[in-house]
């Protein structure tokens, strides 16, 4: 087996298909779940699409002794991935609390334990969000940061700013942010893929599920906004090739590649769709006829977001390889298997 990794949301949407690329790879990977946002089926899903069945412990990353037990036991441990955090934005509004506490005391407590080994490499599931609403498109990863919209998009953002401070004083520490736009789709193999819990907040699941019947009909917020058909734009990029992404950049850390100790890449296909152009490839690869209306705008929306990605292309040798009607047509596979 290679390298020890630790996929904290492993069992997640993209914990999920980064832990199947991991394992293809020839890492041994560890899971810790807390199954807020997923269930065990996920664990089963992975061991039959790879044949390993991952080490999975579940337990909540918000209490420190467990953490501080699991990395006493787990001591080659040569690298952590963290996902597990709370990441619905309308939620995160209601409940400001429950997103700081859980999103950065369980950043915190890793890297406490991180500090005090030899060397390690650590990937944080950050996000385009903290871009607010660029001022030029496509986004750069040198575009600045602007007030987030929501204390989801706080906690990437100072999620951030902590593994930046923690690097600076910790040379051992390797870490890299990687920024997604928006990650959609399942995998080929149709045994894991995206588990919204109750109403899906993200277009693409909701779609899905008005195709298939469990929805009534699609909103659609807002059609007078500054873009051709008055939809907002963003770049939605199929969760295989986010996960891909992940490999890369750890493997940049372990190789020693990396040129600073924290480094960001932003990770999209670097192509822009409207909510309409996502709506009528949906019909093109599904043969349905989409049930939708427009309503009022969403609050904290932004215009457009879509990712420069020359940066991850060159450095870390990364690309997209899907396009959104290859993801759209995965995400329509997985609602309807
Ligand atoms: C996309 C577009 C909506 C639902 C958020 C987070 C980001 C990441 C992905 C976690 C927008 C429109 C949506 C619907 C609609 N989250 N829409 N009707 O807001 O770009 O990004 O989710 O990792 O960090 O910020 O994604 O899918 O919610 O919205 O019209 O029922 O679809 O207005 O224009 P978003 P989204």
């Amino acid at each position: 087996m290679g390298k020890k990794i630790l996929v904290t949301g492993g069992l997640g949407f993209i914990g999920s298909h980064v832990v199947v690329e991991l394992q293809n790879e020839g890492f041994e990977v560890v899971i810790i779940d807390n199954l807020s946002n997923s269930t065990k089926d996920v664990l089963k899903g992975i061991t039959d699409i790879t044949g390993v069945k991952p080490i999975f412990e579940e337990f909540d990353l918000r209490d420190k002794p467990l953490v501080v037990d699991f990395f006493k036991r787990h001591h080659d441990i040569n690298g952590v991935i963290h996902f597990a955090a709370s990441k619905a934005v309308g939620e995160s509004v209601e409940n400001p609390l429950l997103y700081y506490e859980n999103n950065l005391n369980t950043l915190i407590y890793l890297l406490q334990e991180l500090q005090k080994k030899e060397t390690t490499s650590f990937i944080f599931s950050s996000s385009c969000t903290v871009y607010g609403q660029a001022d030029s498109l496509p986004v750069k990863e040198s575009a600045p940061v602007k007030k987030a919209e929501s204390p989801y998009g706080n906690t990437k953002q100072i999620g951030e700013e902590i593994i930046i401070d923690t690097c600076r004083v910790t040379p051992n520490l390797n870490a890299i942010a990687l920024r997604y736009f928006n990650p959609i789709g399942a995998h080929e193999s149709i045994k894991i893929g995206e588990l919204p819990s109750g109403t899906p907040q993200n277009l693409v699941p909701f779609i899905t599920q008005t195709a298939i019947g469990k929805r009534e009909q699609l909103s659609v917020f807002g059609d007078d906004y500054p873009t051709n058909d008055g939809t907002c734009i963003r770049d939605y990029i199929h969760v295989v090739d986010l996960a891909k992404a992940h490999v890369m950049a750890l493997t940049r850390l372990i190789n020693g590649s990396n040129k600073e100790n924290f480094e960001v890449f932003n990770i999209g296909t670097g192509k822009g769709s409207s909510v309409l152009e996502v709506i009528s490839s949906f019909e093109e690869v599904s043969n349905q006829k989409l049930n939708y209306k427009i309503v009022e705008r969403r609050e904290g929306d932004v215009i457009s977001a879509y990712a420069d990605t020359n940066k991850a292309n060159s450095i870390l040798q990364w690309e997209a390889k899907f396009n959104l009607k290859d993801a759209l047509l995965s995400a329509w596979k997985w609602e309807c298997k």
